[in-house]
């Protein structure tokens, strides 16, 4: 059958017919291709919702399976699957590794509106999980959840793609101690010669500075600037740079690390977003401050994960072979992770509110919510 694809107003499936010019239904057999109806899923809990669909706990009813599945939005799109979907299931279709979340398969709604994304279920997010923790982890346990993490970024890395929105609520970890990168909604393929990507991506705590400062070359670079504020956070129990605005993030940047210069960073002065704003003088580097008790080579791994020169800057491969991994404490087996009870699936009293307060303010980190800094008026930052 060939011919133009519509749905009718009764959401029943029909083609016009080239051939006879009248409106042909869908047979349900034929409907749902290879991919299994939403049907075959309980769905027993609501687990997340994020920027780009809502995520649930549900019960494979043929396998008995627990698995994820995460409802791609619909909403603005009229012309069928939103691209950020397509992305997202392409990619991880195609990545295949124990730190990166599994996507088992597709399942479709019965009218075809909707699609759903059938992952291998994680109990727990790092956000949750730090929002809810009595204690923080241990450094073995942060050693054990970082080498994961890495791991999952060399191989995605080594595949040529880079993930553009790193943040604790897109590491996901199972019971059994196994920590996966999840979450490819803004994951792209690059090749060379490095073609413009928007600069409105990574989630504002964990954008990269040349990002902030609206380079058009993105490169894996900005997925290891995330790292290292992901490291920083497990280590301080609480987000490194939660700047409130694309200004305040560049502040606090400079605060911490010292004002960036072209002789550190070649092609620096050439930032677009300089022409509009420039930098405060700050000389100093106070991570050996904010983290007083951490080893040499603990702090050396931090200093190059936050290298302003993108070409500089650790890789996962670099933060892999640091000796912070394989000095004492030494990093704990993902086994030998203790298993936590799982926070977001229940409501808190009274100290949640807290934590719901920050994730609110995670949430609102998304870079959908900023202006664009490169029409401000020449500011003193
Ligand atoms: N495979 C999974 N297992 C368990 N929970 C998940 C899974 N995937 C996502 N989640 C939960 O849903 C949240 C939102 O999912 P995510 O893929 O990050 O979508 P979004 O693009 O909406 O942020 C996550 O932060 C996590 O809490
Ligand atoms: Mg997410």
């Amino acid at each position: 059958m060939s011919g133009m694809e519509r749905q009718t107003s009764t959401e029943k499936l029909a083609f016009v017919s080239m051939l006879s010019g009248e409106l042909q239904e869908v047979p349900e057999h034929a409907r749902l291709g290879k991919c299994r109806g939403v049907t075959d899923f309980e769905k027993l809990s609501r687990v997340g919702e994020g920027t780009y669909g809502i995520v649930y706990k549900a019960r494979d009813i043929r396998s008995d399976a627990t698995v994820a599945l995460k409802k791609m939005r619909m909403e603005r799109e009229k012309d069928g699957i939103p691209i950020s979907g397509l992305r997202e299931i392409d990619i991880l279709l195609n990545l295949r590794h124990d730190n990166i979340v599994e996507l088992r398969e597709v399942a479709v709604g019965k009218s075809l509106d909707s699609i759903f994304l059938v992952m291998d279920y994680c109990e727990q997010d790092l956000a949750s999980l730090l929002d809810n923790m009595s204690a923080p982890f241990s450094e073995a346990q942060v050693k054990c959840i970082m080498i994961q993490v890495l791991k999952g970024l060399r191989y995605m890395h080594e595949n040529f793609i880079v993930h553009r929105d790193l943040k604790v609520s897109n590491l996901l970890m199972t019971d059994k101690g196994s920590v996966k990168i999840a979450d490819f909604g803004l994951a792209r393929k690059y090749g060379l010669p490095l073609k413009p990507m928007t600069p409105r991506v990574v989630t504002l705590w964990y954008r990269a500075p040349e990002l902030l400062l609206g380079t058009k070359e993105q490169t894996v670079a900005i997925d290891m600037w995330s790292v290292g504020c992901i490291f920083g956070e497990l280590l301080a129990h609480r987000p490194l740079l939660p700047g409130r605005s694309d200004i305040h993030q560049i502040e606090l940047i400079i605060e911490m690390f010292g004002t960036p210069s072209e002789a550190i960073w070649p092609g620096f002065d050439e930032l677009p977003v300089l022409e509009n704003i420039s930098l405060k003088k700050q000389p100093y580097n106070n991570l050996k401050h904010m983290f007083s008790w951490l080893t040499d080579a603990g702090i050396r791994l931090l200093n190059f994960l936050f290298m302003y020169d993108p070409l500089k800057r650790a890789s996962a491969e670099d933060s892999l072979d640091s000796s912070y991994f394989k000095e004492q404490p030494y990093p704990c087996d993902p086994e030998l992770m203790p298993t936590f009870p799982q926070h977001r699936l229940k409501r808190k009293a009274a100290p949640g509110e807290k934590s719901e307060e920050r994730k609110q303010k995670r949430n609102s980190g998304s870079f959908q919510d900023f202006g664009n800094t490169s029409s401000a008026k020449k500011k003193k930052v």
